[in-house]
């Protein structure tokens, strides 16, 4: 069978191996914003065995956009080294392209860890003033965010440029914005959290004008063989939010100003949002955006199985999967994707043994013989 999962993918100047990506995924062990030997081990783990893609999690511009103090941020020399540090380190055994996600979390930052029992972290704690277009908190209990003045924007404005500055420096082939979940990207784009009297408040063309700039900036700052991307909820999921054709609307004006893909996902912009998960529940919008606007879609969201992700991609409903939990189940999805697909893969020379035609174990593990 010829797998088009298995099939390369060129975008720009960047060139992936296969249309599987790990999904950006935080993982609360950075040092003061920087990537750390965890990292090493994360992300190398997944390296090893042969996705196109690996995402460092979403990694904040500015101080002000941290989730919480154990997350990843891209502001300082030692930002910039760390990741240096940890891409150096995979090189040493693979060439798996890396990507990188630039978060700020707005007002749904300074939150304290999922170990530190998640949930606000008050100022007196070592939390922080959070941002937003409009001085609406994200829920009940949570705090109301600073509503940005012209200089705070140009600050914001000035951390994505510099963000970018730091990629070019980098082993980094492709930048994804995020621009969904809840946080500040999407704050702008939702009337839910966008009240704005201003040039980026109001119509959905206004409350996309900030966004579309970003774009516009990082597109002007990153090399030209450098992708850039942006993963957008498919819609709000809360009745008075962005429906799933604002979407569709918001992905042309960023277009326009320079997005090479979108990511669809979903995630929550107030705590209203209902968002129900079956597997590949995106993949109907990622495939609609794809026709409707003919740019490159990458989709997210309970894509587990091979032969399902084939289908994803064969079908034309998207050009690249972003996988999360099924890489945590399984750091070697991809060469268990490629066994069930019936593709040879080249297995890195320490892990040579275990190949599923060299190693009588594995038709046992697969059931596809009985042990004696
Ligand atoms: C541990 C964990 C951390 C995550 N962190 C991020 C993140 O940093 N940025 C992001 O956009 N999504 C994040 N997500 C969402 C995933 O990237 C993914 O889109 C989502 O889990 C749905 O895909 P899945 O069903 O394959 O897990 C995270 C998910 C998990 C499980």
């Amino acid at each position: 069978m010829s797998s088009k999962l298995f099939s390369p993918f060129a975008i720009r100047g960047a060139a992936y191996a296969n249309r599987i990506a790990v999904s950006p995924m935080a993982q609360y062990k950075g040092d003061n914003g920087s990537a750390t030997r965890w990292h090493d081990q994360h992300l190398g783990s997944f390296a090893a065995s042969n996705p196109g893609l690996v995402f460092f999690e979403s990694t904040s511009v500015e101080r002000e956009g941290w989730g919480s103090l154990d997350c990843l941020a891209l502001h300082s020399d030692e930002h910039e080294t760390a990741i240096r540090q940890v891409l150096g380190n995979i090189r040493t055994y693979s060439e798996t392209p890396f990507a990188i996600q630039f978060g700020h979390s707005g007002r749904k930052g300074s939150g304290k860890t999922p170990a530190g029992g998640r949930g606000p972290l008050p100022v007196e704690e070592g939390g922080w003033p959070v941002w937003g277009p409009s001085e609406i908190a994200y829920a009940d209990g949570h705090p109301t965010p600073v509503a940005f003045g012209d200089d705070d924007l140009d600050r914001v404005r000035e951390s994505y440029r510099q963000a970018a500055e730091r990629v070019n420096r980098l082993d980094l082939t492709l930048v994804e914005l995020h621009g969904a979940h809840g946080y500040l990207l999407h704050t702008f784009m939702s009337p839910l959290s966008n009240q704005r009297a201003d040039a980026y408040g109001g119509t959905l063309k206004k409350r996309t004008a900030f966004v579309a700039e970003i774009v516009e900036i990082v597109r002007r700052e990153l090399h030209d063989d450098r992708v850039l991307g942006i993963r957008l909820n498919a819609h709000d999921y809360v009745g008075e939010g962005t429906t799933f054709e604002d979407t569709i609307e918001i992905v042309k004006i960023l277009q326009d100003a320079g997005l090479d893909y979108v990511c669809v996902s979903a995630g929550a912009i107030t705590n209203e949002a209902k968002i129900e998960q079956s597997p590949g529940y995106l993949v109907p919008f990622a495939s609609k955006l794809k026709k409707a606007t003919n740019i490159h879609a990458f989709v997210t969201g309970m894509i587990i199985q091979p032969h399902q992700a084939e289908e994803v991609i064969a079908d034309g409903h998207a050009d690249m999967v972003e996988i999360a939990r099924g890489f945590l189940d399984d750091p070697r999805w991809v060469w268990h994707a490629a066994e069930a697909l019936g593709v040879e893969l080249d297995f890195m020379m320490q892990y040579w043994m275990a190949k599923p035609g060299r190693w009588p174990g594995a038709r046992i593990i697969r059931g596809t013989v009985a042990a004696e």
